[in-house]
């Protein structure tokens, strides 16, 4: 198939899920598409989804397998391998003994290598065979660590580095800043710091780079959450974990605390009412509302590309009770980004308020990707003559014939859910946007 074939089939399989994000088959048949095409991280983020949905799903699992030894997490490969062990054909199983044996899981290796031989005895493998007899005289080896699904650090950026997002900065300081650097002032007014605010809105928007300007501004730890690793419901440890991840920034506050692409956790939302992902929400839950009561100085934040996934428990007071969108910026913010995109290159001749008006919909990442491709062009150049040359407007208006803007979809299938699924006025905000952009 063509790129651009594939790349259609993508997206009317995408928005389908999007539609009808509880349709599970739809979800597998998206991760199974994504597989075959090679992009597994992609793939593995549906299928665990899915997983997460319905957890005795076969094909599900399966490929989350195949996706998982692709990209090399071969923990998370023999979890899901081990729970459809009957389904698995023998060359599978051999592979999957390797590979447990590989990360000295050694039972596991044995209950596939056993059920290999009583599928076909004609399969025996010396090489596993000897595996298991050394880790049986050695010890097994002690499981590796599971990654940490933290990253933590103090990031040196601040919100002069975010380029637009006004008032959504002002926002950020009285809510966010101010508390964890006067508690005591905000205290003696009866405003009550906690409570989580949640970012949504198109990719490549600023989401990530604001939370961590956020924590750059008031000068505190800043801890991203990996959501998929915590998610690690093969152990079915991940409340436990997202338990020690809170203790943690408690031992470590002041701190931001950050989930990203939090409508994981709630991708469950409908169905499942017991299944492990109402129990990472029940989780998440009360270690937000603890973070309330004892009052400490850890702040929430979170960000999602997927609002209409995040479960609505998350939304009540006390939780993600502000949800915020992040548009796409606007003229001004676009003139800024791209200032702030090149002001560590050689740069003349600039009017970068025109490029800011031919750049409609282009997201700060979009932006920051045309000062990159411009770049290059005056690189190539200087590479070529062996004298620098600054970048120039002529250099973004041809980096323009080749950066397309990657806000358009998000916003087509966010109109969807303003006209079809505004409860509440949640997307009031994007109403507004859509209807000013006509
Ligand atoms: N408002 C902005 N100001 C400056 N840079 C931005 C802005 N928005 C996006 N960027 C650039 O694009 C990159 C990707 O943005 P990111 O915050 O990861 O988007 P999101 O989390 O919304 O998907 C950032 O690392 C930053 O370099
Ligand atoms: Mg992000």
């Amino acid at each position: 198939m063509a790129d651009r074939a594939v790349s259609d089939a993508f997206r009317a399989l995408r928005e389908a899920v999007a539609l009808s994000p509880t349709n599970v088959p739809l979800r597998v048949a998206l991760g199974r598409a994504l597989l075959d095409a090679g992009r597994h991280a992609d793939a593995l983020v549906e299928l665990k989804a899915a997983v997460l949905q319905d957890p005795a799903r076969e094909d599900a699992l399966l490929a989350v397998g195949e996706a998982a030894f692709a990209l090399g997490r071969d923990g998370e490969g023999v979890e899901a391998w081990m729970r459809v062990l009957a389904g698995l054909e023998p060359a599978s199983l051999a592979d999957l003994a390797r590979r447990a044996l590989k990360i000295g899981r050694r039972p596991d290796a044995q209950a596939a290598y056993d059920r290999l031989l009583g599928l076909d005895p004609t399969m025996r493998d010396l090489g596993i065979e000897r595996s298991l007899r050394f880790a049986v005289v050695s010890g097994a080896e002690p499981e590796p660590e599971a990654p940490e699904p933290v990253v933590r650090s103090r990031p040196s950026i601040t919100f002069d580095d975010v380029g637009g997002l006004q008032a959504l900065k002002e926002r950020l300081r009285m809510d966010i800043i101010l508390p964890l650097q006067k508690p005591d002032l905000f205290k003696a007014y009866g405003k009550k710091p906690g409570g989580g605010v949640l970012l949504y809105g198109p990719p490549g928007c600023g989401k990530t780079h604001l939370a961590r300007a956020a924590a750059g501004e008031c000068g505190v730890n800043f801890q991203a959450v990996e959501i998929q690793s915590v998610l690690d419901m093969w152990l079915g440890e991940s409340e436990k974990r997202l338990h020690q991840l809170f203790e943690k920034a408690r031992d470590e506050a002041p701190t931001i605390l950050f989930f990203d692409e939090i409508e994981a956790i709630g991708a469950a939302r409908h169905q499942l009412k017991h299944g492990p992902g109402r129990r990472m929400v029940n989780q998440l839950l009360a270690e937000m509302d603890g973070v309330n009561a004892q009052n400490e100085s850890i702040l929430v934040l979170g960000a999602t590309n997927a609002p209409w996934d995040v479960d609505p428990a998350l939304r009540r007071p006390g939780r993600f009770d502000r949800v915020v969108f992040v548009p796409p910026p606007d003229v001004a913010a676009r003139e800024a980004i791209l200032a702030i995109s090149l002001r560590e290159r050689p740069v003349a001749d600039l009017d970068l308020a025109l490029i800011a008006r031919r750049t409609p919909r282009f997201s700060g990442a979009d932006l920051r990707h045309l000062a990159e491709v411009a770049s290059e062009r005056a690189l190539t150049d200087a590479l070529r003559t062996g004298a620098m040359r600054p970048v120039t407007n002529t250099d973004l208006l041809a980096a323009l014939e080749r950066v397309r803007p990657t806000t358009v979809e998000w916003l087509e299938t966010a109109r969807r859910y303003v006209t079809y699924a505004n409860q509440a006025g949640l997307y009031d905000d994007v109403s507004r946007y859509l209807q000013a952009m006509g």
